[in-house]
């Protein structure tokens, strides 16, 4: 058997210290590295610099394999191949800056300068087309004085993950997408993956700028086929009888189609999605081609937003109490930027409502933004108890197990995921509302009979 390579990870954040632990989970040598001086000693004394479920039991299982350093170079030189996870935050248009990963090639370029042997640089992060072949080869080449397909080699890979699973999605992805300079890089990058992945993805290999768009258009299809679902959801809400869970478990039937992020409920949120998206568009308007249909989506996104907050201050009373259940993108993460339940907490504190809010992992996120403005719980009953309404943004399993009996009728219970509804017809709860769904009452009956009614018609 031949021996694995040795890997360094330069940006041990959400997703570097994810992958770094993995790597060293699957028996690789790994030096990850990091401007944080905190970061490095957390690594170094075998604990998770940030919340994932999972990396705290690998880092431990994983100590002697995996330290980490300040020095970027030092990684280099300890290793045949380094990727690079540092972030790269939108501007104000849309766009990716690139100015870490920049920084970061700079100190891996010079330390290659004096490294003997080939190395292999892979860029995990996001980036626009044309960034990792026109804006950072260019700066490894200048600072190595090395040549990019000869004395070293670059791809660039980005990952497909899901804060809250980023351990499993990089274990098992869907497929792998390589981008590389030449054949040999992508071959050595190929090799590492089947190293590492516990299946047997499918593997997309490309030029550079190939890579860079699928990465976005990836994340961009996936916020067009949410916001269809949701688009269907606000029309069966209207519609007497309406059913948004029938009507998608149908469209998914459809081969062309497919069943996976068509559920109908609350706007994308998250790192990835909203800015993906919107990097597309971005894209676009570079390019003097049509950037309308991610622009729609996005804009659609926001409505989403804007209309579940809507729906849920006309059933607060003058000077009534919401309380908002899931805080964060989904479950099992404390990240809440651009999340649907973050961002009806913070509508509903602007219209002037006492909000309680609960989450299992974000409540510190939100205190930090929003502190005494509104309460935070203890745990869902007390979240709950004595609110006019309760509104589940998230489908985090603890809320799954909300028991409506023990949920006074004055209190209204708002299911964004509709995942107590068949609790709520069981007890023919009247307090409930699931999102999608529309009342099997006249006045939708009538609302959608009017439509039909031609007056003028009729009388010829
Ligand atoms: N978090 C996600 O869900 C996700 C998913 C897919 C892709 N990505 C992409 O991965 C990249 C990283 O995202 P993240 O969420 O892990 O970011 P993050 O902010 O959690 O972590 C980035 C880390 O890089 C470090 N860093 C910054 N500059 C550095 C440098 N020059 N040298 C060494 N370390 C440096 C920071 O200190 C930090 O620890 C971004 O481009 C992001 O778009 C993220």
């Amino acid at each position: 058997m031949t021996a694995l390579p040795s890997v360094s990870v330069v940006g041990l954040g959400k997703l570097g210290a994810c992958i770094a632990a993995c790597f060293a989970d699957k028996g690789f040598e790994v030096v990850g590295s990091d401007v944080s001086s905190h970061t490095v000693e957390l690594v170094n004394q075998g604990r998770p610099p940030v919340t994932e479920p999972g990396l705290p039991e690998m880092l431990a299982r994983s100590r002697g394999r995996l330290r980490a350093t300040q020095d970027a170079g030092e990684a280099v030189h300890a290793t045949d191949a380094t990727f690079i996870v540092v972030p790269t935050p939108s501007n104000d248009e849309g766009g990716f800056s690139i100015s870490y990963v920049i920084d970061a090639a700079r100190s891996i370029g010079r330390a290659l300068r004096d490294k003997k042997g080939y190395h292999l640089v892979v860029l995990t992060s996001t980036v626009l087309p044309g960034s990792t072949e026109y804006g950072m080869v260019p700066v490894l080449e200048q600072e190595s004085g090395k040549r990019c397909g000869e004395d070293f080699g670059v791809c660039y890979s980005p990952e497909f993950i899901a804060l809250g699973q980023v351990i499993r999605d990089f274990l098992n992805p869907e497929f792998l997408l390589i981008g590389e300079f030449d054949a040999r890089s992508g071959e050595k990058l190929s090799a590492i993956y089947k190293s590492v992945c516990d299946n047997d993805p499918s593997v997309a290999r490309m030029s550079l700028v190939n890579a860079e768009l699928t990465k976005i258009s990836v994340n961009a299809y996936v916020t067009m086929r949410i916001s269809f679902a949701n688009m269907v959801a606000a029309l069966s809400e209207q519609l007497p009888g309406g059913d948004v869970d029938t009507v998608t478990g149908a469209l998914g039937f459809d081969t062309r189609i497919g069943s996976r992020y068509l559920k109908g409920a609350v706007a994308y949120g998250g790192p990835c999605f909203p800015r993906d998206n919107q990097a597309l568009a971005y894209l676009a308007r570079q390019l003097g081609q049509k950037a309308s249909l991610a622009e729609a989506v996005h804009a659609f996104n926001e409505s989403t937003n804007q209309r579940l907050a809507e729906r849920v201050l006309e059933l607060v009373p003058e000077g009534g109490s919401v309380a908002v259940l899931g805080l964060s993108y989904k479950p099992d993460s404390n990240v809440i930027e651009e999340a649907a339940g973050f961002l009806l907490v913070r509508s509903l504190v602007e219209a002037g409502a006492r909000v309680t809010v609960h989450d299992p992992m974000a409540m510190d996120a939100v205190r930090q933004v929003l502190g005494d403005s509104i309460a935070y719980a203890s745990g869902v009953a007390d979240a709950v108890q004595g609110k006019d309404v309760v509104v589940i943004a998230n489908p985090d399993r603890a809320y799954a197990g909300l028991d409506l009996a023990s949920i006074p009728r004055s209190t209204v219970v708002v299911d964004a995921w509709r995942m107590l509804r068949k609790q709520a017809a069981a007890a023919a709860a009247p307090n409930y509302i699931g999102l999608g769904l529309g009342e099997d009452n006249q006045r939708l009956a009538r609302a959608l009979a009017g439509m039909w009614t031609d007056p003028a018609g009729a009388r010829s």
